[in-house]
């Protein structure tokens, strides 16, 4: 058996650090916000480069709360990827705004910043770029078209601790930063939890005011806030597993590579390394024609793959009420067949990534002969 995710070694590593600190707050009894949160806070946002982290209930309670530290208000539209994790646009809905999808560049797969101008209109306030498989996205092209809009620009960080672009880390470019700390992140919680990043005190200060029920102080109400804090054991595992992150990512970055020579003039398409950043492989997506068939030989000889996603957001039941149907993004809706997530983790092995990559070989190969290079994919910009 080889899982998708191996979450049992890291801790088995770790676990006299990990024990120690739990049960230093088992003891302290703090266990809403307080020290283990605001240490931890602080060594994300030396970590990441950003003036200020404020630790959130989960990725999701990041994004909703910095769209709204970010003006965002009912009735305004954001624009995101369609090809992501539900909760992008998830948090854009409880901020009371529309999401509106954007195609994405197939080779990335990841939002075409190229395509973002013509989404925008009157009601438009943020772009929500998705660092997705721990890739970052291209925000320089983003940080243009929102500065000459005067939009916001909040990044979905939440696959992409650590990962860098031009040479800074992710999160820390655009307005706000966006973090999922769920266990099998690069740098997971033994439960839910979340971060937000930014240089700006203003939004830091309401996300912080906002995370506990609007609070000034202990009674004082400033709003109508929510209950989305970091709890202080997520804080205290996270503290621990940070000083490790960037030897994880390494690994990462090299089972990656690993994959690269074991897979070289197969049928699959490769990701492509960016080259002006520096990816965190949260994930390590190939593409391959008949995707259903591969991911059934490789689960049959027990090799855990998944789907990051197989049903882009704008064909999902819950978007119905935003009116796109079957052709509106051809990129997101080919990607969204061909996908298909290999086993990584920074403790896998050389001799279960052989293992994975032979039955890769062996089932895409059945398939269709010769080199994939990806389904025809119409012109992005023919979209209606
Ligand atoms: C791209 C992306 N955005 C947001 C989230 C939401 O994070 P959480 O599950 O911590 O709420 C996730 C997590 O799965 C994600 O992958």
């Amino acid at each position: 058996m080889i899982p998708l995710v191996d979450l049992k070694v890291q801790y088995a590593a770790l676990k006299p650090e990990i024990d120690a600190a739990m049960q230093r707050v088992l003891e302290n009894t703090a266990f809403i916000l307080g020290r283990e949160v605001e240490e931890f806070e602080h060594a994300f946002a030396a970590y990441c480069g950003a003036q200020h982290a404020v630790g959130v209930a989960s990725g999701t309670a990041a994004l909703h709360l910095a769209l709204l530290a970010c003006g965002v208000e009912p009735g305004d539209e954001v624009i995101t990827t369609p090809h992501t994790f539900i909760a992008t646009a998830e948090a854009i809905s409880h901020a009371g705004a529309h999401p509106v999808f954007v195609d994405i560049d197939p080779t990335t797969c990841n939002l075409d910043p190229a395509l973002v101008e013509a989404a925008i209109g009157p009601r438009t306030r943020a772009i929500v770029p998705v660092h997705l498989y721990g890739r970052p996205a291209d925000l320089d092209g983003f940080l243009e078209v929102a500065r000459r809009h005067g939009l916001r620009v909040i990044e979905d960080a939440a696959q992409a601790h650590g990962a860098r672009y031009k040479g800074r880390r992710v999160g820390t470019l655009g307005d706000a930063g966006c973090f999922s700390f769920y266990p099998a992140k690069n740098l997971g919680a033994y439960g839910d939890g979340g971060m937000v990043t930014t240089n700006d005190p203003e939004i830091a200060g309401r996300i912080r005011m906002l995370r506990d029920h609007g609070r000034k102080d202990k009674y004082a109400h400033q709003v109508f806030g929510y209950g989305e804090r970091l709890d202080a054991l997520q804080a205290a595992v996270l503290q621990v597993k940070l000083q490790h992150l960037d030897e994880w990512n390494d690994e990462r970055r090299q089972a990656a590579q690993r994959y690269r020579s074991l897979l070289d003039g197969s049928p699959a398409v490769l990701p492509v390394d960016p080259g002006d950043a520096e990816s965190v492989y949260h994930l390590f997506v190939i593409r391959v024609p008949e995707r259903d068939r591969v991911l059934r030989e490789l689960k049959l000889r027990g090799i855990g793959a998944g789907v990051h996603y197989p049903i882009p957001l704008h064909l999902q039941e819950a978007c119905a009420y935003l009116g796109y149907r079957p052709g509106s993004f051809p990129h997101a809706e080919v990607v969204a067949n061909e996908v298909l997530s290999l086993p990584l983790y920074p403790e896998i092995s050389r001799s279960q990534q052989e293992e994975v990559a032979a039955v890769v070989r062996a089932s895409v190969g059945n398939s269709r002969d010769g080199a994939h290079t990806g389904s025809p994919l119409p012109d992005a910009r023919e979209s209606d």
